[in-house]
């Protein structure tokens, strides 16, 4: 039993003033009018088997997240899925969400159940191979493995985990094409290197980039993080034993207790687990996987302009170019500039150097410092 996980959390910073702290990354609308975490939900939903799907978010958000669901519903048409929710009373990064998740899952569907925790913020156009990637991932699952999945590097990124591939010992792919192989265990798991780190990682041949997408059974996460991060589970067990669960025969909320939640050590999984476990396994994939991590990533989704600026909404330009310019209400106008970020909404306006698109985070951190 196949049961995506979907985790829909983090600030996307660098993604103001569009993302904020109540309209996150996920909630971001693309140009085909679908958001982040609609891609997401269909992403699960879509796959072979899958009867129910699980996500973890903020308790503020679940309302907006039930209607973005329901839009889309009929995309995977007749399938009569239900839609799990854990909802958290403030974010405390993802080894909680995912202990949480894991603890319920066993709880009510047994330690065999395989977890397919998904992040709401990627993008992936290949459906068909992530279908492909995610049955090789649950047979490494089914051997007890904490499976990932790896994604050829291009360049030395900072803001991802590596995996170092330990390419002597392929598990064969039972039911794949003949030779094929499930994948491969990890040797090494490296969260958010450093520059230095990430360009030595970039020329060996051997590191891939953490999708930041995990599978695994239950009871092999509980062991893990057991060996790991025993407060964290212990914390989220005692959190989830004093929360509210509402239980019906196509729906469940639990809603996380505030005062034992805070109990709960903050840390992310790619830290508290992935990197400390010897239990890891990598499927390698091609599946167009990207990250939309900021205004150029997320403009690069936009066709250039002739002078190569990438545009959406209401806008008009004299002799300029390379600019990312969005705007949802408002006419922009822009004269004589280049390589900027313009970003308009109601009440607020972003102006960037392109080339300082990362440090977008800092104007939202200021901000949130400031209430
Ligand atoms: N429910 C919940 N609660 N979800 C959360 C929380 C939280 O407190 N914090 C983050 N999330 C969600 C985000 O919305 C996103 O969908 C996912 O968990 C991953 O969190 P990020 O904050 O985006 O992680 P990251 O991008 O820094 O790093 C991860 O992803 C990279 C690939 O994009 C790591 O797994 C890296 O190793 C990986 O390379
Ligand atoms: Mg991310």
């Amino acid at each position: 039993k196949l049961i995506p996980t979907i985790l829909c959390g983090g600030a996307g910073s660098r993604l103001w003033p569009v993302s904020r702290e109540l309209h996150p990354k996920p909630f971001i609308r693309l140009g085909d009018g679908q958001s982040l975490l609609q891609k997401a939900w269909l992403r699960g939903a879509a796959l072979p088997d899958v009867v129910e799907t699980l996500t973890v978010t903020n308790r503020e958000l679940f309302f907006k997240t039930e209607d973005e669901y329901r839009e889309v519903a009929d995309i995977v048409g007749g399938k009569d899925l239900t839609n799990r929710f854990i909802l958290e009373p403030f974010g405390r990064n993802t080894a909680p969400a995912i202990a949480a998740a894991t603890l319920q899952v066993a709880a009510t569907q047994g330690e065999d159940a395989c977890l397919l925790v998904l992040a709401a913020d990627h993008l992936i156009a290949d459906q068909a191979a992530f279908a492909q990637a995610v049955s090789k991932a649950m047979q490494l699952a089914a051997q007890g493995r904490l499976v990932t999945f790896g994604i050829q590097p291009d360049m030395p990124e900072t803001g991802y985990g590596y995996i170092e591939v330990d390419l002597d010992s392929p598990v064969p792919f039972v039911g794949g094409p003949a030779g094929e192989s499930a994948g491969f265990p990890v040797a090494r798991f490296v969260e958010k290197p450093d520059l230095e780190k990430a360009l030595e990682y970039l020329a060996s041949g051997r590191h891939l980039w953490n999708s930041g997408m995990f599978c695994f059974q239950a009871g092999t996460m509980l062991r893990e993080m057991q060996q790991h991060c025993p407060e964290i589970l212990a914390a989220s067990r005692a959190c989830l034993e004093q929360s509210r669960t509402a239980e019906g025969k196509s729906f469940s909320q639990v809603d996380l207790d505030a005062t034992a939640f805070k109990l709960v050590p903050d840390d992310s999984i790619d830290y508290a687990v992935m990197e400390k476990s010897s239990n890891v396994a990598v499927v390698p994939c091609s599946i167009g996987w990207s990250d939309i991590g900021s205004w150029t990533a997320l403009g690069a989704l936009t066709a250039p302009d002739a002078r190569g600026n990438r545009i959406e909404g209401e806008v008009t330009l004299h002799d300029v170019s390379n600019c990312c310019i969005h705007s949802n209400q408002r006419m922009v106008g822009a004269v004589g500039v280049n390589d900027l970020i313009i970003i308009d909404t109601p009440d607020a306006v972003l102006i960037a150097d392109r080339s300082r698109a990362q440090d977008v985070k800092h104007i939202y951190a200021r901000l949130k410092a400031e209430g």
